[in-house]
């Protein structure tokens, strides 16, 4: 195994870190002292020079985000921290809060500080009840020390937490309507531009940042970019949280440096497939991401530019391992039901889209599909890629058409064998080929 054990920077194995004091013994809330010693353009400046990525899906770099926002303004600022994590495979945010919480906290008030925020919303999952309980908790006791509130660590800077629960929507993760959801309107994505650092909550400039992005900022502080930069792949560096679940033996929450390779998490970490059965595919980056077939897997490093290389994404490190007895059609059903059901029907192709992929998909469930739905069904993906306000649409197409590129002989196995009941009359070489 060529692993390379890194320290764990996010969830490191210390006992009862979710309490401050045991935070404190352990370095915590040093970075915002250091933060504090310095000028707010120089923590922006570390930050960017690390090359941070953002863990929330879309891989933008972070420091290069954080100067998007303004300097001189009379309104106020805002950071939203995004804990809505709904992407089906996706469970790390919500270790983080359990187990690192003042991480995250410090995370915020170096990011705060960095960009003259005074207020910060943590917008956390609606079912995270436990979690939000945790996190709260984290908050007040952050409150009690002074290290959240008026004039922090004796300075002048002030800024708040505000711990806001979502209701249950996925459509909410999407910056633009996590806004409106803090808000109270309906969660709707806005259409861009206006971009939130220009136009964001309430009007106001905003920064919009993942949990665990945000958690990687302490850490740089304290150790320095070039620390930062040299661990895992130069172009998206740092440790990583992988969430693996599917056919393995050992699923859960894994950090290592980006880079490492699937087969390595999978066999080595994880444990292999139960069973000793073959890899038929693996979502590597949660449910919006490209599958890989089993055959694929050989040589791919979980990282943005090494997935990018094979046609998928990192996404939010969400790896869903499929083993050879998986029936993927029934999966990407599942997917599909998900997408539909989550779309807030503002844009007509994602609204009718995802209805048609989803009604389509369990034709072929039932065995009632055709030959020709394949392609029908991939022209649906089509036309919703890329002609939607935000990019749920994409995240419902993607699966789509890469399951149909990977795996369209699994679609020929559930086409209807015996006589047509649908309303067209197929081409004559087409039922040969089906009988
Ligand atoms: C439909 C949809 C759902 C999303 N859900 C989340 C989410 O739960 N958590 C998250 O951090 N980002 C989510 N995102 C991405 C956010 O819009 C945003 O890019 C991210 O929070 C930015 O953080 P980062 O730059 O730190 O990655 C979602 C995007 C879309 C289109
Ligand atoms: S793409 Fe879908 S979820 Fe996004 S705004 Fe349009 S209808 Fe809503």
């Amino acid at each position: 195994m060529q692993l390379e054990f890194t320290e764990k920077i996010i969830l490191p194995e210390i006992p009862n870190l979710h309490k401050i004091s045991v935070y404190e013994e352990n370095g915590g809330y040093q970075a915002m002292r250091k933060a504090l010693q310095m000028q707010p353009d120089a923590v922006t400046n570390e930050v960017k020079q690390s090359n941070l990525r953002g863990r929330g899906g879309a891989c933008f770099p972070t420091g290069l985000k954080w100067t998007f926002m303004p300097k001189q303004t009379t309104k106020p600022k805002y950071l939203c921290c995004n804990a809505d994590e709904s992407e089906p495979g996706t469970f790390k945010d919500r270790q983080i809060i359990e187990f690192n919480p003042h991480l995250l906290l410090e995370g915020i008030l170096c990011a705060a500080y960095a960009m003259g925020i005074k207020s910060t919303y943590i917008y956390i999952r609606g079912e995270y009840h436990k979690w939000y309980k945790i996190l709260q908790n984290a908050v007040d006791e952050a409150y009690a020390k002074n290290y959240v509130g008026e004039k922090i660590f004796g300075t002048e800077f002030s800024t708040d937490i505000v711990v806001h629960r979502g209701a249950g929507a996925y459509i909410c993760g999407e910056e633009s309507a996590l806004m409106n959801s803090i808000e109270g309107k309906r969660g709707y994505p806005r259409i861009k531009p206006p971009f939130p650092a220009a136009f964001g909550v309430w009007g106001c400039p905003t920064t919009i940042n993942n949990v665990e992005t945000l958690c990687n900022v302490p850490h740089i502080i304290n150790r320095g970019w070039e620390w930062f930069s040299k661990i895992g792949a130069p172009k998206h560096p740092g440790t990583i949280l992988l969430g693996v679940s599917g056919h393995v033996n050992k699923p859960g929450v894994y950090e290592f440096p980006t880079g490492i390779l699937l087969t390595d998490l999978i066999y080595e970490v994880c444990g292999g497939v139960p069973g000793n059965k073959k890899i038929k595919a693996v979502i590597p980056g949660g449910s919006s991401t490209m599958w890989l077939r089993g055959e694929e897997l050989e040589g791919v490093r979980l990282d943005a530019e090494s997935l990018k290389s094979v046609g998928t994404s990192i996404g939010t490190g969400g790896v869903i391992v499929m083993d050879e007895d998986t029936d993927v059609i029934k999966v990407l059903t599942t997917i599909s039901h998900f997408y539909h059901h989550e779309s807030c029907g503002q844009c007509t192709p994602c609204r009718e889209g995802t209805g048609w992929m989803e009604k389509i998909l369990h034709s072929f469930v039932r065995e009632e599909a055709t030959l020709e739905d394949i392609d029908l069904l991939l022209d649906v993906a089509n036309n919703i890629e890329g002609n939607t306000i935000c990019a749920l649409g994409d995240a419902a197409a993607w699966p789509v058409q890469s399951v149909i590129k990977k795996f369209r002989s699994e679609f020929e196995k559930h086409v209807k064998r015996t006589t047509r009941v649908s309303s067209y009359i197929a081409p004559p070489h087409l039922v040969a080929a089906e009988v």
